[in-house]
């Protein structure tokens, strides 16, 4: 299928479009609100310039690097997202193509497939959890992903629930029933390749969680079941994420969705091993700044006691080369591997893997630097104004003054 190829991720995003019946497109585009800061996190990466060398550049294209104690061919990593019904084989092609490239894959908690498939996919898989029901429920779900052979903890805690947004939500049904059929099958009728993908495997689309069990091969709650205990959980305290990091003994941990620069500290204070700047790809509280203009600042405070990754808006290899040169280790991607996925399965994110290292490699080129080692902020024009100081100093310091976010744009994501 050499037609199948892509060339960018915004053809992969095109092509996702016109596969995807109307309602699963928009779970993948997700946002909340008015989309403001789902804008920011792309917009922020066009607003940083590169300052390239013309002369004394180098051939070398030196990307592996270990982030959370794994070996990987690149500073990408798979960040978790819980969408369901994309693809039959789901995370586990998801998995399939991140091993195949080398690159660490986190699954999340809300996924589809359960750990031990994943795992078998991607021995390099991260477990992804959220503060979901009692401690008990909590630590058997992580000790069922160290079974399962996980190498890391991802704990994510930066969500609102907030819902509604300016362009309309998708409508996700409990399960695919009588009455969830009837809602879908005008929009399904129109994409009957998504529907064949499905029909092959002689499966619905299926809307439970498997990894919500405490153990492998017990039924899993239904998508909106999870997500409806979930908001009826306690919020999580930072003696909680102690208690994780302590259940989850000594293997990597990371905290996912900080974005401000005393909770970067309190994360350090907390053992972690890594934490990722993060807005929840915008779909969080709609009006915080785009993550990358949080990440200098948190990587000036806490770079060098812990791994600082970045997510949101990374869309070719290019916005890694920024991020990195930023003061990121490594960035995770979301929504540019989802629209792979949906394209054309596997091979769509094997794609989008190797327009990203790509990028990435030629980023480097133009930049005179050998090796993403190398990377500087001096490689960058940031324009003034660019960056957001997040948050209290020291334990009792002031805020310090947040520029006003004069760079949103009041307009919906690109969809
Ligand atoms: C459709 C969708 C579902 C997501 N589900 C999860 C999830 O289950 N757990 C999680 O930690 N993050 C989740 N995220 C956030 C991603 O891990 C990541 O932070 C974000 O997508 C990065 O931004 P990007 O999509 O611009 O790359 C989700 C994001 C999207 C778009």
């Amino acid at each position: 299928m050499g037609n199948a190829w892509f060339e960018t991720v915004a053809e992969a995003q095109r092509r996702a479009r016109r596969r995807l019946p109307k309602g699963v497109y928009g779970a993948l585009i997700a946002g909340s609100e008015s989309g403001v800061t789902a804008e920011d996190n792309t917009a922020a990466f066009a607003e940083l310039g590169f300052a390239p060398r013309t002369a004394g550049l180098v051939n070398e294209r030196r990307l592996a690097t270990t982030v959370m104690g794994q070996e990987v061919s690149m500073p990408v990593l798979i960040s978790p997202t819980g969408v369901q019904a994309v693809h039959p084989d789901g995370e586990v092609a998801v998995a399939r193509a991140a091993a195949s490239r080398g690159v660490a894959m986190g699954l999340s908690s809300f996924a589809s497939k359960p750990v031990e498939e994943v795992v078998g996919a991607n021995p390099k898989t991260f477990f992804q959890i959220y503060w979901v029901g009692t401690r008990e429920e909590m630590a058997a779900r992580m000790r069922r992903a160290r079974r399962a052979g996980a190498v890391g903890l991802i704990v994510t805690l930066d969500w609102s629930f907030a819902y509604g947004r300016d362009w309309g939500s998708p409508f996700i049904p409990e399960r695919i029933d009588f009455e969830a059929l009837r809602r879908y099958v005008p929009q399904v009728m129109l994409k009957p390749r998504w529907l064949w993908e499905f029909a092959k495997t002689r499966r619905l689309p299926d809307l439970t969680v498997p990894n919500m069990a405490a153990a492998p091969g017990v039924p899993g709650p239904t998508f909106l079941g999870a997500y409806r205990e979930w908001s009826q959980s306690p919020m999580p305290s930072w003696d909680d994420v102690a208690w994780l990091r302590e259940q989850w003994g000594d293997a990597p941990f990371m905290l996912k969705g900080v974005m401000r620069v005393d909770e970067a500290e309190r994360a350090v204070d907390a053992g972690v091993t890594a934490i990722s700047v993060s807005n929840h790809g915008g779909n969080n509280l709609d009006g915080t700044p785009a993550s990358i203009r949080a990440l200098p600042a948190i990587a000036e405070a806490v770079g060098d006691r812990v791994e600082v990754l970045l997510d949101g808006g990374i869309r070719r290899g290019s916005d890694v080369a920024k991020a990195l040169a930023l003061g990121a280790q490594a960035v995770m991607i979301g929504r540019a591997y989802l629209w792979g996925l949906a394209a054309n399965g596997q091979a769509g994110v094997e794609n989008v893997l190797d327009l990203v290292r790509d990028g990435l490699g030629s980023a480097l080129v133009g930049l005179g630097r050998g090796s993403i080692g190398d990377l500087r902020r001096e490689d960058l024009v940031v324009p003034p104004g660019f960056e957001r100081r997040l948050g209290t100093v020291g334990p009792d310091g002031p805020l310090r003054a947040v520029p006003a976010a004069a760079a949103f744009a009041p307009s919906t994501p690109g969809r």
